[in-house]
């Protein structure tokens, strides 16, 4: 496994690897989740890239870049285990050198839900992707299902730009608690992990009140509210039942809906997901 820091070293490494790219962008401290997106992209691809960095421009003021956590030898050795080929892993400076203004901003489906809460945080994601899909020019690119909202993005970035690869959503990987796998867990204290469940305990209800026939999406929301606001820990930040696309709000449930949730459990701020109708 090969491991570069530099954008000038990962395009000339580029020009030799064989056959198809598998590119898997992260930000690093792995867990089974980003482990299955690595295993979907060797299935698929003869050459699995992955990258780590911790992209400052995604997060706002206020938020855990000084704290995310940080494991790049653990890493190292997860993604050796599971044969990637080429480890991307650039420093904020390779990434943004002085003088660096442009960004990629995309509109409408960024203004909902994350977007309304983390204002320039999909600037940040979908910049950075775009410099990665320049850098290591892919043929696929790997995403969880968990950041639903993040992947509508990046295939509305990739239709309107024209840009040559396939998305790849990969499904979520949990707890066997149901608790949606995430590099953030680790900010949980074992009081708030146990309250942590309430995330995937709110999405099983809008499925079971879906699978008996309810088509109501607001009722969906509410019922999801009663049963999060029951959690002394929890407090709501959105729950929503939207197209998968525009992610506009539903009224009724009359095609696939996401249903998204973003609930703080003390300091840490979660988001989880499913679709119904599938
Ligand atoms: O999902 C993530 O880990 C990040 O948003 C990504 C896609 C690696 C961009 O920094």
């Amino acid at each position: 496994m090969r491991v570069v820091t530099t954008v000038a070293e990962m395009k000339r490494l580029r020009s030799q690897l064989p056959g198809s790219i598998g590119l898997v962008p992260t930000m690093g401290y792995l867990h089974e989740g980003h482990l299955e997106l690595v295993r979907q992209a060797r299935l698929e691809n003869l050459t699995v890239v992955a990258s780590i960095f911790v992209n400052p421009t995604q997060f706002g003021r206020g938020e855990d870049l000084a704290t995310y956590p940080r494991d790049p030898e653990r890493d190292l050795e997860l993604l050796e285990d599971e044969k990637v080929a080429v480890v991307f892993m650039p420093s904020d400076q390779e990434m943004y050198p002085e003088g660096f203004s442009s960004w990629v901003e995309v509109e409408k489906v960024t203004d909902r839900l994350e977007g309304a809460y983390r204002p320039g945080h999909f600037r940040g994601v979908a910049t950075v992707v775009t410099k990665l899909f320049n850098i290591v020019q892919p043929h696929r690119a790997y995403f969880g299902q968990k950041d639903a909202q993040q992947l509508a993005v990046i295939r509305r970035m990739v239709s309107d730009l024209n840009m040559n690869l396939d998305i790849v959503a990969v499904p979520t990987v949990r707890e066997p608690d149901g608790l949606a796998m995430s590099s953030r867990n680790t900010y949980l204290n074992p009081e708030e992990r146990k309250a942590a469940v309430v995330l995937w305990k709110a999405l099983c209800l809008a499925q079971e009140l879906w699978d008996k026939g309810e088509k109501s999406a607001e009722r969906l929301r509410q019922e999801m509210t009663s049963l999060i606001e029951s959690e002394p820990l929890a407090k709501i930040d959105y729950v929503s039942v939207a197209d998968p696309d525009s992610l506009e709000e539903l009224g009724d449930i009359d095609r696939f809906a996401l249903v998204s949730l973003a609930v703080r459990i003390g300091k840490t701020r979660l988001i989880d997901n499913i679709t119904l109708g599938t």
